[in-house]
């Protein structure tokens, strides 16, 4: 059962946002549980705000991510883990030692860019522990017009970890589909590029497992 998970130095990069509609987006090729591991429980939240049957289940795994991993992976086909906003803390270090691929959003602004230098360094501690790991950089919330989101291509090259052809642009269909408890998948013509981008994006991680 593969497992990913969303990791990250600074809050609000988009590790809660892209772990909902991933996870969405892998629930329709198999069963797909969701590990909540940031003790904000904010994917918690957002599976209690929806009374669907068919949403996919998250579980709090705030307390001890290695069991809550070892208990459901042969429960299901896939599973998602949304970290807390630091890459020191015990729940992003337990997720990287169980984890095939981390995934690492980065929003287009130097800051954001800066704090992924420390996701790098602890890549290197998880690939002592957990040499298969795999890791990838997602760009968020990226405003395809501006002179910083053109920077930000030139930006990424200085990082040594590969980046997902596939950028999450900035659009109001996410905020929604959290606000509804669904992923930007459930919301029709409404969220229509954002779904075309969560199927690429899933597409593109599951290749690399
Ligand atoms: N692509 C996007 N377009 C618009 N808003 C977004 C996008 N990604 C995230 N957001 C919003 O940005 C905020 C922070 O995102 P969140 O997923 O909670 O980040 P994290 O889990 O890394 O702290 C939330 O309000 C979320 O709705
Ligand atoms: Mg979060």
């Amino acid at each position: 059962m593969p497992v990913i998970a969303l990791v990250g130095n600074k809050g609000g990069a988009g590790k809660t946002t892209l772990c909902i509609n991933l996870a969405s987006g892998l629930l329709r090729r198999g069963s797909t549980i969701l590990l909540d591991t940031d003790p904000q429980r904010s994917s918690l939240q957002w599976r209690d705000i929806s009374d669907a049957s068919d949403l996919v289940a998250v579980v709090d795994a705030v307390d001890d991510v290695k069991a809550a991993v070892s208990q459901y992976q042969n429960r299901c086909e896939w599973m998602v883990i949304d970290c807390p906003p630091s890459v020191h803390s015990e729940q992003t270090r337990q997720a990287l030692s169980c984890s095939d691929i981390a995934l690492i959003p980065v929003l287009p602004s130097p800051l954001d860019l800066w704090a992924s230098i420390h996701v790098e360094r602890t890549l290197d501690w998880a690939r002592s522990v957990n040499p298969g790991i795999k890791a990838l950089l997602v760009v968020n919330q990226l405003e395809p017009r501006t002179r910083l989101s053109r920077l930000m291509h030139d930006a990424l090259a200085e990082i040594a970890l590969p980046v997902a052809t596939t950028a999450i642009v900035r659009r109001v269909a996410y905020r929604n589909a959290m606000l509804h408890g669904c992923s930007v998948l459930d919301r029709g013509a409404e969220a229509r590029s954002a779904a075309e981008e969560i199927k690429n994006l899933t597409d593109e991680v599951v290749k690399q497992l």
